[in-house]
């Protein structure tokens, strides 16, 4: 048992959730559910990102002041997360008075250590990303990321001397190969820091909205500069020592794979210059892709513009929970393995659907408690000791369990779907319809029973919800959360004798 301190990126509140943020945050909350199971402590931090031009344009656009905009969207985000089952432990936002404190105090150390001088910034913008860029690096003279045009910013700032850094942080990545993962990411990160760091600036004279810059009234901090900040003041950063001694350094920061320079090359070396270990563990994925492009902001900008709305459906979460359910859409975005891009579409959430949750565990529930109704009285039997399903089921357990630990909850349901087709096969084999009652159908039936609380025990970081409905209908007492894994999660602790109740099919089968 540990300390699990976990956190996604907070998100920009220029516009609504969609199934791109949630792909993330379900995906920590699943690693997160599964901690607490294992027994671990956990600090589960989301958030939003508030500050900065972007959302000070947006905020213009709909003709609010950027607070009130700010207060509107992030309560979307928190709205759209309660909707898919996200047990964050703490909702920060970076307008908050604490971050206020927190940037403060963390960006004053930074300056006092001699970090920051004054200077001139001439050089690209991109608004979206909040990021600059040289002309290099602009495809078709514009940002890589988005496509669209970039601006000329010039203008008198503070300067974090990142050049600095560049042999503290070869050094930092030579003695923690483990930091960044997966590999290939670590190599970009790398590779930025090999390509040369040149001083940012931090600190913007010509907007308002944004952290005070404590030394000098007429700036604010660069939106990045404070948003990075967020991991720091959730746990009591400049504040209350001994819980954030508690947290850090040993956190896990989950993100998409356009933010690595800010989290691998800035955040270590900020963390370096006030004078802190830089985070222990930033886990880097891939992005989700809608005809082979980044599912984004933008692109519903555009799609709204153009009149596309059929699109807009398939990734709005609330408009996909209503139509599936949140478990299965929490299940699908599990699925996609967590590294590279993947294409996501409305066939393969239905062909997903059918195949693994109605025709594999939906089946494999309501077989069961069809046979123990029409054999058993609808009272279940204890499992056979010796059922050839019990290696199985721990073999389910151990590789399900490693695969959490990697960060690789797709792994951890392959493993557990494993298990149950090979409980649906062991029911071909047998047929206990067919049995008579006696010695054997007990047995068949009382493993199948234990295998579906192995198997709701497994589920549950992932479907909260379906995997608290199936330990109901095999008659369990209290909710799978509050048992441990792997200690519970051993064969034989199906006790029998527990009324066992069909219901309606958890998971309707749905036409493609
Ligand atoms: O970048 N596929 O916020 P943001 C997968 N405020 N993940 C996606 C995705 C997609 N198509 N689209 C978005 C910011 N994401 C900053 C972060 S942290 C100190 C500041 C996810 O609202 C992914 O995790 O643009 C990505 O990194 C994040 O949303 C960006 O959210
Ligand atoms: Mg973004």
């Amino acid at each position: 048992m540990g300390r699990f301190f976990l956190t996604t990126p907070i998100n920009y509140v220029n516009d609504a959730p969609h199934i791109g943020h949630a792909y993330t945050t379900v995906n920590a909350d699943a690693l997160a559910r599964w901690h607490r199971l294992a027994g671990d402590e956990v600090f589960f931090l989301t958030g939003t990102d508030e500050h900065g031009a972007k959302v000070a344009e947006s905020a213009a656009e709909h003709g609010m002041e950027p607070r009130a905009w700010a207060d509107l969207t992030a309560a979307r985000f928190e709205e759209a997360w309660r909707g898919l089952d996200i047990a964050f432990d703490d909702f920060i936002r970076t307008s908050q008075p604490r971050h206020y404190r927190a940037v403060q105090a963390f960006l004053t150390r930074i300056y006092d250590n001699g970090y920051i001088d004054k200077g001139l910034y001439q050089g690209l913008y991109c608004v979206r990303c909040e990021d600059y860029y040289t002309e290099e690096e602009l495809v078709e003279g514009n940002c890589p990321n988005h496509g669209t045009p970039v601006t000329y910013m010039e203008e008198e700032n503070y300067f974090f001397r990142l050049d600095q850094f560049t042999e503290p942080l070869l050094e930092w990545y030579e003695q923690h190969p483990e930091a960044v993962r997966p590999a290939s990411k670590r190599n970009e990160a790398l590779g930025f820091i090999k390509g040369g760091l040149r001083p940012i600036s931090i600190t913007r004279a010509s907007l308002r909205w944004g952290v005070p810059v404590p030394w000098d009234e007429g700036h604010v901090f660069y939106v990045w500069y404070d948003a990075l900040v967020n991991y720091l003041t959730a746990i009591g950063y400049g504040t209350d020592e001994g819980r954030w001694a508690q947290w850090w350094p040993s956190v896990h920061h989950l993100i998409g794979k356009e933010i690595l320079r800010f989290h691998c090359v800035w955040w270590p070396a900020m963390c370096m210059a006030a004078g802190i270990e830089p985070p222990a563990n930033i886990f880097v994925h891939g992005w989700l892709l809608f005809g082979g492009e980044k599912l984004s902001k933008t692109m519903l900008q555009r799609l709204r513009r153009s009149a596309e709305e059929v699109q807009l459906t398939d990734v709005a979460p609330e408009v996909l929970t209503d139509d599936f359910g949140v478990d299965p859409i929490r299940y699908h975005l599990l699925r996609v393995p967590l590294g590279n891009d993947s294409e996501f579409s409305y066939d393969s959430i239905v062909a997903r659907y059918n195949a693994d949750l109605a025709n594999n565990l939906g089946n494999l529930a309501s077989r069961v408690a069809t046979v123990v109704g029409s054999k058993c009285g609808g009272i279940g039997p204890p499992p056979d000791p010796a059922s050839p399903l019990a290696p199985l089921a721990a073999a389910a357990v151990a590789e399900a369990s490693a695969a959490w630990e990697t960060f690789a909850p797709h792994e951890a349901l392959a493993a557990t779907w494993r298990l149950i087709g090979a409980a649906n096969a062991h029911l071909e084999a047998t047929e206990p319809w067919k049995l008579a009652p006696g010695d054997e159908l007990e047995g068949v039936l009382g493993s199948a029973l234990e295998t579906l609380r192995i198997v709701a025990l497994l589920v549950s970081p992932a479907m909260p919800a379906s995997a608290r409905e199936l330990w109901r209908r095999i008659g369990l007492p209290g909710v799978p959360e509050d048992r441990r894994v792997p200690t519970d999660a051993a064969w034989g602790g199906y006790p029998g004798g527990l009324p066992v109740v069909k219901g309606e099919p958890l998971f309707p089968r749905r036409r493609a």
